[in-house]
């Protein structure tokens, strides 16, 4: 079960609690105290049930009655949204990323849902257990207003410019499954920000994540592509393995898309409504590692955790590759004027530059052993 491992949709970690409450916390409240009722839901909407090779369930359903569409502050503008990006970035850019993802190595059927319907997996205890620790973690450490949470470190390259609008950020990822234990996570990731809110997308290891639509205000839009899907395989020094994550800023409508995978397809959005701030694009972005551990336990391992200082060698060394931002007039364009930033010396940062390599372009490697027990403030 590749469980570990996941696409990662992070949303609701850093959205701030304290404005709107759009989060763990109050989705989980109000959508989510039990899982006979929203099996019953599920049950209701789901014109067909598939299941998953690894052995997961997973309703069809309209993709416009997901609950989602139920919430309060949507109820009203249930058809107005767009469920594709209106445009698509612009540029020319080489889109090679490993095919790591086939829905029909995925699905038992070999294809999803039907069209029109996406895929919306059935929470089982286990699930409803995990969200349910990712809530009480993320409630219990997030200082309002502030991006600081102590227990959480970082190794990752960042735009320096906050007077600059972005319409989004992309890169491609290298998977590793960094041991975790507990309430730990290990990440890596794509950020993008503005002022409270942010979106994050990538990959986690993690028993208390709650990355799918327990937690997010994420609405699906695939078919054939669930959130939270196993990532397999992981890269060796032998041989790595990346995908490609974009996350991009409609400016018509002011939704975030996600697109994935080599041909970036549309797997999701999220509307603007959800924000305060990131609705009208982001003025930051960022690219690399994330870990937490809860205090008096030591951190644990990011990236490929091959060494405990980096090889510079995107053999040995997670990366992003590729790291690209999305101008105003929505051309996909290489990273500039980006700094380094790590918190402690258990986690490093390379920021390579554009490194003349096809393949590569502006490359960042990121990765620690871990092992550091602060003396933090909870
Ligand atoms: C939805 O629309 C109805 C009719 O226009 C209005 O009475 C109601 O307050 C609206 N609800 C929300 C949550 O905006
Ligand atoms: C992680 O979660 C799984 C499934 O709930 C559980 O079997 C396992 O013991 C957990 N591992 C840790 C380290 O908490
Ligand atoms: C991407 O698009 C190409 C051309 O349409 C297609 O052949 C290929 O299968 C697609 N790849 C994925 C992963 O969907
Ligand atoms: C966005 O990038 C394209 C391609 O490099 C360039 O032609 C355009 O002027 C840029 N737009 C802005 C607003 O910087």
């Amino acid at each position: 079960m590749a469980k570990m491992v996941v696409l990662l949709v992070l949303f609701t970690l850093f959205l701030s609690f304290s404005t709107n409450e759009v989060g763990c916390k109050r989705i989980y409240r109000e959508d989510h105290m039990g899982l006979k009722r929203q099996l019953k839901l599920s049950n209701k909407l789901a014109k067909k049930t598939i299941r998953t090779k690894y052995g997961d369930t997973y309703d069809c359903i309209n993709l416009y009655e997901q609950h989602f569409f139920n919430y309060r502050s949507l109820k009203n503008h249930t058809y107005d949204f767009p469920v594709r990006s209106t445009s698509n970035p612009k540029g020319i850019r080489d889109q090679k990323s490993s095919p790591l993802f086939n829905p029909s190595n995925f699905w038992l059927n070999g294809k999803g849902c039907p069209d029109g319907m996406v895929p919306i997996k059935r929470n089982t205890e286990d699930d409803l257990k995990r969200a349910k620790l990712a809530t009480d973690i993320h409630n219990s450490k997030y200082k309002p207003l502030t991006i600081d949470r102590p227990g959480t470190h970082y190794a990752i390259v960042r735009t320096k410019n906050t007077n600059i609008v972005y319409h989004g950020g992309s890169t491609i990822i290298s998977i590793y499954n960094p041991k975790v234990e507990g309430t730990q996570y290990s990440s890596a990731r794509i950020k993008v920000l503005n002022g409270p809110d942010s979106i994050e997308v990538g990959w986690t290891t993690s028993n208390s994540s709650c990355f799918n639509t327990l937690c997010n205000s994420i609405i699906p839009t695939s078919t054939d592509i669930p959130l939270g899907i196993p990532i397999v395989p992981i890269s060796t020094p032998e041989q790595q393995f990346d995908m490609k994550f974009m996350l991009f800023w409609d400016s018509a409508n002011g939704n975030w898309f996600l697109k994935f995978g080599q041909n970036e397809t549309d797997i999701g959005f999220w509307p603007k409504n959800v924000f305060t701030a990131l609705g009208d694009g982001a003025n930051y972005v960022e690219w690399g590692g994330e870990v937490f551990s809860p205090p008096g336990v030591p951190s644990p391992p990011m990236g490929s955790a091959y060494s405990a200082r980096l090889q510079e060698d995107t053999k040995y060394d997670a990366y992003c590759r590729q790291i690209k931002t999305i101008n105003e007039t929505d051309y996909v364009v290489d990273a500039v004027d980006t700094e380094e930033f790590s918190d402690i010396v258990q986690y490093q940062v390379h920021d390579e530059g554009l490194t003349g390599a096809a393949d590569f372009q502006h490359l960042v490697l990121f990765g620690g052993l871990g092992g550091y027990t602060g003396n933090e403030d909870f």
